[in-house]
């Protein structure tokens, strides 16, 4: 059986791709690498767990050690790498473990796949998730394409920059049959609640305040997460080695009009009256660094894979929501704990 190493699986993203993987590819084996960190979580994938193309491996990729034996023991067709620290706020705080997981992880498998597949590069594929906030930050006009220079602000960005710089490095160096991904921000089931829309839904569910950061007027573009994976499945299937593809929703929001709007779906979910979850909406001090705008320019994945997302913004922010409220119980469980203290300290 073939086999493919999936790293961040029990994260949000790689939840998403190790479910689709698993369902659509039953005569391929996947491992699901993971450190279980505070943002990984068996539960985002308990569906899964006893198929029987499916296999979990507890263990961090910057344990050079780990990352070598787990690769002599298997021959992995390919690798899909997810797993990272991937909040800017923590970056911002403790930005070291950013490059011991994003650029030093990376390099563990970069090394133990080059080592493992020895020149033999037939077949074989490293695939690295990355993001577009690589690209720095746009004015009020103009996209990021695959050609934008880099120009990381966060140290999150920063290191995810790096990490995209080794693998494409050891293409040239050493001909490892490499593709990267930089997709937009995404959102959807299992998005732990530090992130701006699941926090905001767990803050108005609980009456809490919802502190926009600085004046609001900064833009993302939000892509459903189960259109990422899509993408990725697209990618790793027909993509091209050594090439690059932006992912991205088309779909551009100011802060402050994304979250009037979750306000006004969460009144009519909750059968609140109009403009109550609004009241909560608080303007705190500015997060340092803090990029004006991302947008994509998703074309080339569109014309040469023909991927382009399949739910609007609204479609994908109802089942969000939903899904949410339905699953209070996993709200409350990854809220619990060390989250308080991070809250604690993050909005005090
Ligand atoms: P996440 O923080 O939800 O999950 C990260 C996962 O990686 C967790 O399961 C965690 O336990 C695991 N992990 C962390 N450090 C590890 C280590 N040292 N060894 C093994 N496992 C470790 O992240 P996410 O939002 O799902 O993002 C996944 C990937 O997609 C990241 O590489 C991120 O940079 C990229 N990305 C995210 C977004 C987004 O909007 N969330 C957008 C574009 C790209
Ligand atoms: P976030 O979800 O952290 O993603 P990223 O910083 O990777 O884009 O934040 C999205 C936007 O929301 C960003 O402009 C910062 C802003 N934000 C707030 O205003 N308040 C918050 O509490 C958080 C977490 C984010």
């Amino acid at each position: 059986m073939k086999k493919i190493l999936i790293t961040g699986g029990a994260g949000f993203i790689g939840s998403h791709v190790v479910r689709r993987f698993v369902n659509n590819y039953p005569d391929v084996q996947i491992y699901n690498l993971d450190a279980l960190t505070y943002a990984g979580n068996l539960e985002n994938i308990r569906d899964i767990e006893n198929a029987p193309n499916y296999v979990f491996v507890k263990g961090n990729i910057t344990d050079t050690a780990f990352v070598d034996s787990l690769f002599s023991e298997h021959d992995f067709e390919g690798v899909i790498n997810l797993a990272a620290e991937s909040h800017v706020d923590r970056s911002i705080t403790d930005p070291l473990i950013f490059v011991k997981t994003n650029v030093i992880g990376t390099m563990n498998l970069l090394n133990a796949a080059k080592d493992s597949w020895k020149g033999n590069y037939e077949g074989k594929r490293f695939y690295h998730v990355s993001t577009d906030e690589v690209y720095g930050t746009l004015g009020k006009e103009g996209l990021f394409t695959e050609t934008t220079p880099y120009s990381p602000n966060s140290p999150y960005s920063a290191s995810k920059a790096a990490s995209d710089h080794f693998v494409r490095a050891y293409g040239e160096t050493y001909g490892l049959p490499y593709i990267i991904t930089n997709c937009s921000n995404n959102y959807g089931p299992y998005h732990f609640p530090e992130k701006l829309i699941p926090l905001f839904i767990n803050n108005i569910i609980n009456n809490k305040p919802l502190p926009v950061y600085g004046d609001g007027r900064y833009t993302r573009d939000w892509l459903f997460v189960e259109d990422h994976a899509a993408a990725i499945d697209l990618v790793y299937h027909n993509g091209k080695n050594h090439e690059t593809y932006n992912i991205g929703g088309f779909n551009e929001w100011q802060n402050i009009d994304l979250v009037k709007l979750l306000c006004t779906k969460m009144d009519e979910k909750l059968g609140r009256e109009s403009g109550e979850s609004e009241k909560l909406i608080t303007y705190v001090k500015d997060r340092p660094g803090h990029d004006l705008r991302y947008a994509i320019d998703a074309s080339k994945i569109n014309k040469e894979l023909g991927w382009e997302p399949s739910v609007t913004f609204e479609q994908g922010l109802e089942k969000t929501i939903d899904w949410y409220l339905q699953n209070e119980e996993w709200l409350n469980s990854v809220t619990s704990g060390a989250y308080k203290e991070y809250y604690q300290k993050q909005y005090q």
